[in-house]
Formats: structure tokens, C-alpha cells, sequence
């Protein structure tokens, strides 16, 4: 049950990187870099997330789940969507960026270990999670499961399309690009368990999950360096600086891909996020 001044429950026993039957998830949350990270998923999405739950007609009393909740600005938009009336909960299982917020019930637990919270629920949101679980055919089942008759499952993940620089920018820096792109997701990204083809899947899942009316839509755009989509590559680079180097890259290349996504004069393609939904027959 929400609460006025939120509330916070911890279910994982300490663990935040995933269970021992889990490949781990890559990044951390709670430092630094995982900040701009979540702050950034925000800047560049919410506008596209918030008006697909405002058209799927979000309202007051309804009850809400946000998986992987981030930095919880999804969340918080729910709480004000919703009202006492309703309720939501926001789980993840590093919360340290994640604070109480008036109506937001945030729970420390690990979406392997099932729903930390009864449905039925209204609408289930997941930005970003399910790609890296490599239990998510399941989970998805399990939410969609969760839903009360008439309740929306929202999925958002990015494609295996990786970005590249924009066109005309010089080819040392397009390359240096494309190469430290291509060693986070395709190498180290599917190592640890990501699928980079399950963004365009997820319909399929939904319905045979007994979803129906599923639609979907794209996100991609090129920004320049020290905007969000380009602060994004620069924060998952700079959490995965030992294994990219373990994987081939030197340090100096490191470093200079992380000053590009500083450089207002480079421009780059963000990610393609791919947002899929279905609703529980009535
Ligand atoms: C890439 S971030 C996306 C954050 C947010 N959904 C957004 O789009 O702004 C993935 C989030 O999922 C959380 N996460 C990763 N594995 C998880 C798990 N097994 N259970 C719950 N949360 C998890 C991470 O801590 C992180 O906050």
C-alpha cells in the first residue's frame, strides 16, 4: 500500500548484483557513473514513456508497478498520475538512487526472486531491465500474470541496431566509435547475458503471454556530445573501463571515447529503445 511520505522495503539479504543463478547485471546503480546513467535514461525517454501511459489512459486509483525504477522519475510520475487512490510500486534491486517519494512504495528485491508485491496491477512498467535478464521470458510471463483484467504490460528495451556516429564526422572518431560501441554490447553486453534481439520479440512474448491489442513504437535520434544520449555511453564506459580494456581496448582509447561524448562537436545515433505494450483481456 502506498503512503503519503513513501516507504522503503529491502528484500535482497544485501545481494544487489543478482542471484547466484543469474548472469550479473553489468552496471552499478548506486555509484556515480550509474547516476548519470539512470539520470540520463530519464532525460532521453520519459517524454516518450509518460505519453504512452497517458495513453493507455493512466489514472486515478490505479495500481502501478515500475520494475528496474532507476532513478524512479517514472514512479514518481505515476504517484502524481494515480493519486492516494492508487498505488505504486517501484522495485529495483539497487534503490540507493531510488528515494521515498510521496505515494511510491520502493522495494530493494531482485526481480528474479518474483514480485516483491500481490497484483493485480493495473499497469506493469519495465524501461531497460528484461534485456539484461536472462530469465526474462519468464518474468514476462509473471507480469503479465500480474495483471488484472484490462491492466497494460509496457516494455521498453533497446535494439541490436548499435548506434554509429552521425554522418560527415571524421572517420578516427567514427571509428574509435563504432569499435567501443560494438566491444560493450556484442561483446561484453552479450557475455553478461543480454539479448540484443529481444527488444523486437517482445510482441510475440505479449501475446503469447494472452496479451491482446499490442502495438509498439521507436526511439532514435542523434545528440551531440555532453547531452544525454552521449553522457549515456560515456557513464556505461566509464563502469566498464577494466573489462573493456580486458577485451582489447587500451586505456588511451578509453579515455578518448569518454572525452568524444564530452565534445559538443561530435555527434552520434542514441540507441534505438524499442517500447512495446499489451493489455489482459477484460
Ligand atoms: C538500465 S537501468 C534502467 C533504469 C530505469 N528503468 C530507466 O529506464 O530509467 C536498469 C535498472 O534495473 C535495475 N535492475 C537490474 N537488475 C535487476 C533485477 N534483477 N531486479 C530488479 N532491478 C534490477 C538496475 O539497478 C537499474 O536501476
Amino acid at each position: 500500500m502506498a503512503t503519503e511520505t513513501g516507504t522503503r522495503t529491502d528484500t535482497t539479504n544485501g545481494t544487489t548484483n543478482g542471484t547466484a543463478t543469474d548472469t550479473r547485471y553489468l552496471f552499478e546503480t548506486g555509484s556515480d557513473h550509474g547516476r548519470v546513467q539512470v539520470d540520463c535514461l530519464s532525460a532521453m525517454l520519459d517524454s516518450t514513456t509518460t505519453g504512452v501511459l497517458d495513453d493507455l489512459g493512466v489514472r486515478e486509483g490505479w495500481r502501478c508497478l515500475e520494475l528496474g525504477a532507476g532513478n524512479g522519475s517514472v514512479a514518481r510520475w505515476m504517484a502524481q498520475r494515480v493519486g492516494p487512490a492508487g498505488s505504486v510500486a517501484a522495485v529495483d534491486i539497487d534503490t540507493r538512487h531510488l528515494d521515498p517519494a510521496p505515494g511510491v512504495t520502493a522495494y530493494r528485491h531482485d526481480i528474479n526472486d518474483g514480485l516483491p508485491q500481490d497484483g493485480p496491477f493495473d499497469v506493469i512498467h519495465a524501461r531497460m531491465l528484461l534485456v539484461h535478464l536472462p530469465r526474462r521470458e519468464q518474468i514476462l510471463r509473471t507480469l503479465a500474470g500480474a495483471l488484472a483484467p484490462g491492466g497494460w504490460l509496457v516494455v521498453t528495451d533497446i535494439s541490436d541496431r548499435l548506434p554509429t556516429a552521425a554522418a560527415g564526422t571524421d572517420p578516427g572518431p567514427a571509428e574509435l566509435f563504432d569499435r567501443v560501441l560494438d566491444a560493450g554490447m556484442n561483446g561484453l553486453g552479450r557475455a553478461a547475458g543480454m539479448d540484443l534481439e529481444w527488444a523486437r520479440d517482445v510482441g510475440r512474448h505479449l501475446r503469447d503471454a494472452g496479451l491482446e491489442d499490442i502495438h509498439g513504437l521507436e526511439d532514435a535520434f542523434t545528440a551531440r556530445g555532453g547531452t544525454p544520449a552521449l553522457l549515456y555511453y560515456r557513464s556505461l564506459i566509464k563502469q566498464l573501463e577494466q573489462p573493456l580494456q580486458a577485451a582489447g581496448l587500451t586505456a588511451d582509447e578509453v579515455r578518448r571515447f569518454g572525452d568524444l561524448m564530452l565534445d559538443p562537436q561530435f555527434s552520434a545515433w542514441s540507441y534505438q529503445f524499442v517500447t512495446t505494450w499489451g493489455r489482459r483481456p477484460r
